[in-house]
This record gives structure tokens, sequence and C-alpha cells, in this order.
């Protein structure tokens, strides 16, 4: 029988997201002290500090890890700018790569930025390394006598991830050298909603008394607006507590770069697609920095504000603009009606209407709004008074708004840290695994013998084994 490590003295999670990865970690005492009491660290680039970082890796001509997150699209992009960018190896965004390819193959390959390929296990177990060799170092800062076999990890994936792609997943981790007995996946949805539930009332955003929104046969949707796409999952309180997943459906992309996509519109509309692309492909630097001030400003957007934004553009976009149209973006943008007085351009300075900011929202909002009011018309749906809005998109002001319109009779709670549910929640089910629902093998460890009954042979001629987990809840209870 396969068993999890029992006298582990630290949880670390692993959050692998379409656009934004981290890890968060809480020792045993900690935990029983506060279970809501985790570390994560803090990444930055440029003005952008967060506690999660790109999901971008870059590997050199001969496939060795080179370096991961806002780093490696720092170092690449410099490549670049020297022209020696070439031989390398970059991935972004790779992520959904996997769900794309249900029927995945072990010996799949993945096309970086220029078209080149690698082995997908290759590229997501060198990320898992990454992030677990900077626990390791960050953990035996503060506790130095950390060793390996004191952590349990827990790897957080999609609800939709087929047992495949979970497999995938879990094989990626062991390649990076977490071996089985210390490892667990969990649902990013579970995880987030373990979180909402051990957060106080006042840390939930609910409005208002009366409503216990945890209390056995509750049920609520679980809204996760990440970066790529919004999840949606629908659970059930058990009696004993745990969680049953009562609908899941696919992730649609209206995430959180579909706002970036709008501003990228936006700016192409001004200068033209050809000049944009041109930029982007022979200014990175500068094209990444125009992205992440963006993104430093996206996240102050409210419907209520009504002061003109300012960005800072690199001046490089105006003299592409200049060589290519001989004139300057500013005398241009005065020929375009549709922005006159609502677009600045002056100098390396892009001031912009509220409105005009605001209205990047829309598409993705009302795609969403809509999305929810049709799925709550739908059976399994319909009952279900309560709306959990979790993951970095959540964060929005203008979302929050837009989804309180959209359904004004359901209770919405949004906790403190959308951003940050799935790895807190992690951490939580990571010390205590029987919070989630037993019935599903998927939360087991995989046992050491495999019987040969049950081996199977999957479409890649590798052996697979069905049905060889053992059930944590059963372990736990
Ligand atoms: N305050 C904010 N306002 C608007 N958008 C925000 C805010 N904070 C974060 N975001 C957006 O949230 C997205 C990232 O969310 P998250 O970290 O949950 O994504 P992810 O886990 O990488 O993606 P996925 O869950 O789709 O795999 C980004 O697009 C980011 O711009
Ligand atoms: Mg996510």
């Amino acid at each position: 029988m396969g068993t999890l490590n029992e006298d582990y003295l630290l949880v670390a999670a692993i959050d692998f997201g379409t656009e934004y990865s981290g890890y968060a970690f809480s020792t045993r005492d900690d935990y029983s002290r506060d279970p809501l009491k985790v570390a994560a660290n803090t990444w930055g680039a440029g003005n952008l500090m967060s506690l999660k970082t790109s999901t971008c890796v870059l590997f050199d001509k001969n496939k060795k890890f080179h370096s991961f997150g806002f780093e490696a699209e720092d170092y690449y992009s410099g490549y670049a700018l020297d022209d020696e960018h070439h031989d390398y190896y970059f991935f972004r965004r790779f992520k959904m790569k996997l769900f794309d390819r249900m029927q995945l193959k072990r010996k799949f390959m993945l096309e970086d930025e220029m078209g080149k390929k690698m082995s997908a296990m290759d590229v997501f177990s060198a990320c898992i390394k990454y992030l677990k060799d900077h626990l390791m170092k960050r953990c035996q800062r503060n506790l130095p006598n950390t060793i390996d076999s004191h952590i349990r990890w827990v790897l957080t994936v999609p609800a939709i991830w087929n047992d495949t792609s979970k497999q995938f997943m879990r094989e990626a981790a062991n390649k990076a050298g977490i071996i089985d007995e210390q490892l667990m996946i969990a649902l990013e949805p579970e995880a987030a909603s373990i979180y909402c539930q051990h957060l106080p009332m006042t840390r939930l955003g609910i409005t208002g008394g009366g409503f216990v929104p945890f209390a056995p046969g509750s049920k609520y949707l679980v809204f996760d607006a990440g970066g790529g796409t919004v999840d949606i999952t629908v659970h059930e309180i058990q009696s004993s507590g745990s969680l049953k997943e009562l609908y899941k459906a696919n992730g649609r992309n209206w995430g959180g770069t579909y706002i970036d996509i709008a501003f990228r519109n936006l700016l192409a509309d001004i200068v033209g697609n050809d000049v944009m692309d041109d930029f982007q492909a022979t200014q990175m630097m500068d094209y990444i920095d125009l992205f992440r001030e963006f993104e430093v400003k996206k996240r102050n957007f409210k419907n209520d504000m009504t002061e003109r934004i300012n960005f800072k553009v690199p001046i490089a976009l105006n003299d592409d603009f200049k060589q290519k149209r001989g004139k300057n973006i500013k005398d241009h943008i005065k020929t375009k009606p549709q922005y006159d007085q609502k677009v600045n351009w002056i100098g390396d300075k892009l001031r912009m209407e509220s409105g005009v900011a605001k209205g990047l929202y829309e598409g993705a909002c009302d795609s969403v709004a809509r999305h929810l009011k049709s799925l709550f018309s739908e059976g399994q749906v319909k009952d279900v008074q309560t709306i959990l809005m979790v993951g970095g998109f959540s964060e929005s002001p203008i979302l929050q708004d837009i989804i309180r319109k959209a359904m004004p009779d359901k209770n919405i709670i949004k906790p403190a840290d959308p951003g940050l549910a799935v790895l807190t929640g992690a951490v939580i089910y990571g010390h205590n695994p029987s919070v989630i629902h037993a019935g599903r093998y998927t939360y087991g460890v995989k046992a050491k013998v495999y019987p040969e009954a049950k081996k199977i042979a999957d479409y890649d001629k590798d052996v697979l084994c069905a049905d060889i987990f053992d059930i944590f809840g059963h372990l736990m209870l």
C-alpha cells in the first residue's frame, strides 16, 4: 500500500498557472496555530511586484535549463536585443497545451515561441524543479535544517484535466525530484474552496447577516477567473464537511489576458497591426516593458475612476511608426476621430480617458456575465445561490461590479486575496487531505507495486496503471 509521508514538517504547494506560477508553504507548527498563515515569495519585474511569477521558461541551445519566470522573460528579451536569441528555447503560456492535447503522449513535443520543439515532459519538469529548488533555498534561509524529505508537496491542476494530464504532471514532478510518497495532486477549485472555508466571515467580503455559506448541504459555484481562462465548478458540502463536485465546465478564454489583448488591439488600431507586429518582433524588451506597465495600471482600474490614465510607452514604438509612416503617432492620432480628445500620445506617454480604459474590460466582462446567466438556467446549477470569486482576475473591481449587477439575487463571496486562494488552499489541503471528497483516486498516492491485472496499455504503448491509488480520506479518517 502506498503511504504518504506522515512525518513531514512542512507543506509546500506549487500553482502552475497559465499566466502566473508560484509557491506557498507553511510548517506543521504554523498550520496548527493558524491554517491561513502561509509564506509565499515576492517576485519583482520592474514596477510590478507579485506573489506569482510569469509562467515562462528559457533553455539554452543544448536544451539545458536557463531561467524561469520574469527572469526568463528579461534574459530572452535581452538576447533578442543583441540578436542572440535564435538558439534558445523560450516557452510561455504553455500549460493549456496539456489540456488541448488530452490524448497526451508522453513523448509529446511543445513548440517554443519560434516554433522549435522540446519534449513537453522536459519543459514541465524543469519548471517544477525550478520552483521546488527556489522554495528549498527560501526555506533553508529561515529553517536551515530543512531537507527534501521533510516536505509534503501539493501540485494543483485544473478540474477539467483528465487522468492522463494529471498523470503527466505527476511524472513531471517525479522527474523534478518529488517522489510519489511526498506528492499530492489537488484540483484548483477544490483548493480555492478550502481556502474560503477557512476564512473568517469578515474576510469573505460577505455583507449582511444570517447567511452561512459553508453549512453542510450548501452548494456554491467556484468562479476561478485566472489569466487564461475562467473555470467554473459547482461544489456541495457533504454532511461530513467534505466536498462533492456537482458540475465542472471547460474554461473559457475570458481571463485577465483578454484585457491585455484588448489593449494591444487598441494600440494596433492606432499605429497599425504591421507596426505593432514589427515592434513585438524586433523590440521584445520594450514590448515586454509596455505590457508590464499596463499590468501595473490595469490592476487599479475601477468603475468609478474619472481621471485620465497615463502609460509610459517605449519611444521605439514611435520611432518604428515614424520610419514606416513618415510621421509621429501624436499627429497621426489626430486624424482618427474615434480617439479625438480620448487618447493622446505625447512623447513617451499615452494618456487615455478613463472611459476608454474601462472599455478594455467590456468584451471579457460581458461574455463572463452572459455565460454565468445562461449557466444558472441549467439543471445542475439552477438552485445554486452562492458564487465564490477566486483567481487573480477576480481581484478586479470592474469584474466584481459586473458579476454583482448580472447576478443580483446571488450571494457573491470575494475572499480577501482571490489571487492566492488556490495556493493557500492547496497548502491547507496538504496539511489536512480529508477535507476533500474521499471518493476519487486522483488524490491518492500511487502504490509502489502495480498488480499485473490492473495494467492497461495506453495509446502511447507505455504502461499506465488504472485504479492504483490509495484514498487519502481513508488514510486520514
Ligand atoms: N487587480 C486586478 N485587476 C485586474 N486583473 C488582475 C488583477 N490582479 C490580477 N489580475 C489578472 O489576473 C490574471 C492572473 O490570475 P491568476 O494568477 O489566477 O492566473 P493563472 O493562475 O496564471 O491562470 P489560470 O488560472 O487561467 O491558469 C492576470 O491576467 C492578471 O492581469
Ligand atoms: Mg490559476
